[in-house]
């Protein structure tokens, strides 16, 4: 995996856990770019080494990738926002990195292109967040 570099830039933890049969009816380079931005975030959000975890698995005529990390999570008020235009989140923590917030409008904008979806499925502030990816199962 291409982030395994960074997660050991900052002494982090990448795992993944896809299934072998699945296949998405989707341009790679763009999913790498949906995938890198998530994985990013997951990396560089944290205030200790980060753990992420990556997962794939077929569900019905979808892929349902998540990206779980133990960073610093997101506010309430931030999880309303960060899929905005420039949305950077509020907390110190985010933004004294550097960071432009277009990686997830981009990102979820790329998936609904391709047929599928981009959402944070949870997050707790303090414990981390879960970031679900959805796309179109590929014709075998
Ligand atoms: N895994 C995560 N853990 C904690 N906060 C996150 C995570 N992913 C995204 N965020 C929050 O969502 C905001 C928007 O993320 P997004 O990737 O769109 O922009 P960014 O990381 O700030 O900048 P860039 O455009 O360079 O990626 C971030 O500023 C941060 O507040
Ligand atoms: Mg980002």
């Amino acid at each position: 995996m291409r982030a395994r570099p960074r997660a050991e830039l900052s002494k982090g933890t990448l795992k993944a856990d896809i299934a072998d049969d699945i296949e998405v009816q989707a341009d790679r380079a763009l999913v790498g770019k949906i995938l890198d931005n998530l994985i990013n975030n997951a990396l560089v959000y944290s205030d200790h080494p980060p753990m992420v975890l990556v997962t794939g698995r077929r569900d019905g005529d979808q892929v349902a990738i998540t990206v779980v990390d133990d960073g610093i999570g997101i506010s309430s008020q931030d999880q309303g926002r960060i899929f905005g235009r420039f949305a950077r989140g509020t907390d110190r923590r985010v933004l004294e990195k550097p960071g432009t917030g277009l990686g997830l409008y981009l990102s979820r904008g790329l998936a609904e292109q391709m047929g599928g979806s981009l959402q944070l499925a949870s997050s707790r502030p303090g414990k981390g967040s879960t970031f679900a990816l959805r796309l179109p199962v590929g014709v075998a």
